[in-house]
């Protein structure tokens, strides 16, 4: 294979992104909390592994109710991440590994602790009265909030202030309260705030729930649905649907509008990936329109969150290939997402089956689109079932009188998670009793996650069977193939061969690949592959699963194959 990413596709098409969750990432003063020096001691893990943007959540100042999504400042880095010279040096640091950076921007909302938040509750004729959102409730007295608007995790979305006898609107939690975009003032310094990190060399931004911008301004009730429990579509949930309050026009415009903030900048081109659940019909409005069939003038990416509890068999990702090519062909892009700070962590899904982790890597990386691989997942570390009682995460925290026994029986069978905490594990570099993530004697933010002796960097980096060495091999085949990072795909016809497993093709130019993924508990024996294949990349070492042009696959294996040089 020729071993060039050099063509014509721009960067952030054929990158691969790795998000890091800051605190829990390295910590290096020895406060227990991971920090910005942390993560630069380890960017030549990160280089070496092989992924080419890095995606961090937030790391401007915060009360850390939400650790970081409630921003106070948006020009100041945490404190207990480091300061504004860590930060542009983690930046420098990670260009000169030709790493991207991407941060994490959060538009929607500030922590009720922003000073801006504070002027505007301070009294009804505030300057910054405008800056959120504040009504007059209802009923006798106005002690009933101002519609029926749920938030985004149940409960009215409206919280009375005594202070000024006004309700306030907060998309998320309480003490997050949402600005006001329709005030200019507001647009105006979030997009300066935008260039301000722009101008210090990031390269683009993750947009927290970014479709939850604009809500209707007549304050139109929101209709009734029968669904409680939120899907990956979010509109619907808690017998609400969001028709007034998620996806509203005004946040399709705007995030053109954003765009041509970002576009401000070239060399490189920044980009903007959206954090929004929603069908795949309204993720494809916020991609814009497409100029001469080249480029977009919406957001260059949005999350897929569909691909997030999909079923590890052929039929649910034939279905999921499928939807994705037929909503986001070129010039759009898919995304490729299994695990995030929000989730319960893939591998758990998987029943913590490595061979499984494996497969599901094979395919998140070899599919067209941009792969986002979570810390910790190419080791395979766990989910951690913690405790709701000592949760640090405030969802969980809201859940707290739920009996540990009955939460249990709820999430016994594994796919779900009522703590957030669970997927936020100190990082595992070593076997050290704190993994190295701390220095031993410490107590680390969060306790670490079960397996952490076997799963973690330092032993899996020399076993060339280990997840690690998988997730390796597949990003250097990745970055050195254009058919895998530039290439059209073609699912092949489900096979004669037998069920259980799917197979694609990647084209570009004359290159072509061919993956092949078992996802049955059986061997597979496919014939006649095509003349002289080539083995690129198979999940199973020791043994050739090509003889001639037959390819043999043991139960859950995956292998790339080369057809065309
Ligand atoms: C989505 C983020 O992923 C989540 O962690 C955060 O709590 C909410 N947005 C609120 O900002």
């Amino acid at each position: 294979m020729p071993a060039s990413t050099h063509n014509d596709t721009p960067w952030w098409k054929k990158t691969t992104v790795y998000q890091i969750y800051p605190r829990s990432f390295k910590d290096s003063n020895g406060d227990g909390i991971g920090d910005l020096p942390g993560i630069i001691s380890k960017l030549d893990y990160l280089q070496e592994l092989g992924v080419e943007t890095i995606w961090f959540s937030p790391i401007f100042s915060s009360p850390q109710a939400d650790h970081g999504y409630d921003v106070s400042d948006f020009r100041s880095i945490a404190p207990e991440y480091g300061t504004m010279s860590d930060c542009e040096k983690l930046i420098q640091e990670s260009h000169n590994r030709e790493m991207y950076v991407v941060f994490d921007m959060v538009l929607n909302h500030t922590s009720e602790q922003h000073p801006w938040f504070k002027e505007s509750r301070s009294s009804r004729s505030s300057s910054k009265r405008d800056w959120y959102i504040w009504r007059d409730g209802r009923k006798s007295g106005g002690k009933k909030p101002p519609n029926n608007w749920k938030a985004l995790i149940g409960g009215s979305g409206w919280h009375y202030d005594d202070h000024t006898d006004q309700w306030y609107w907060a998309q998320f939690l309480p003490f997050q309260p949402d600005l006001n975009f329709r005030n200019p003032e507001v647009k105006e310094e979030m997009f300066d705030i935008v260039r301000f990190w722009l101008d210090k060399g990031v390269d683009g931004y993750r947009l927290d729930i970014i479709n939850a911008i604009f809500e209707d301004e007549s304050l139109q009730n929101n209709p009734f649905t029968w669904r409680y429990f939120p899907s990956e579509d979010y509109s619907t949930s808690f017998f609400q649907n969001r028709i007034y309050t998620m996806n509203h026009p005004d946040t399709f415009a705007f995030v053109k509008e954003l765009r041509s903030v970002v576009d401000e900048y070239t060399d490189p081109e920044r980009i903007l990936v959206g954090e929004i659940a929603a069908s795949l019909e309204v993720l494809r409005r916020y991609y814009g329109d497409t100029t001469a069939g080249k480029k977009t003038n919406g957001l260059h990416l949005t999350f897929l969150f569909q691909s997030l509890n999909a079923k590890l068999d052929e039929n649910t990702f034939r279905g999921l290939l499928s939807n994705f090519e037929q909503y986001f062909p070129e010039p759009l892009t898919p995304t490729w997402v299994f695990s995030n700070h929000d989730q319960m962590r893939r591998i758990t899904k998987l029943g913590n089956d490595i061979r499984k982790a494996k497969l599901n890597a094979t395919l998140q990386l070899t599919v067209r689109g941009v792969p986002f691989i979570y810390y910790g997942e190419e080791i395979g570390m766990l989910n951690h079932r913690l405790p709701l009682k000592t949760a640090q995460d405030p969802i969980a925290q809201r859940y707290k009188w739920i009996p540990q026994t009955l939460v249990n029986l709820l999430t016994g069978s594994g796919s779900l998670s009522l703590n957030r905490d669970d997927c936020r594990t100190p990082m595992q570099w070593d076997s050290s009793s704190n993994a190295g993530f701390c220095s031993e004697g410490l107590d680390p933010w969060l306790p670490l996650s079960p397996g952490y002796e076997t799963a973690n960097v330092d032993s899996e980096e020399t076993n060339p069977d280990s997840l690690l060495s998988c997730y390796k091999g597949l990003l250097q085949l990745r970055r050195e193939t254009p058919a895998l990072h530039s290439g059209s795909l073609f699912l092949l016809l489900p096979s004669p061969f037998g069920r259980g497993h799917l197979s694609f093709q990647r084209i570009y130019d004359e290159q072509v690949v061919q993956v092949w993924l078992n996802f049955s508990s059986k061997p597979l024996q496919i014939s006649e592959i095509s003349e002289n294949p080539r083995l690129l990349f198979s999940t199973l070492k020791n043994t050739n699963p090509l003889t001639a042009s037959q390819l043999h696959l043991e139960p859950y294996q995956g292998v790339v194959i080369g057809i065309r040089p």
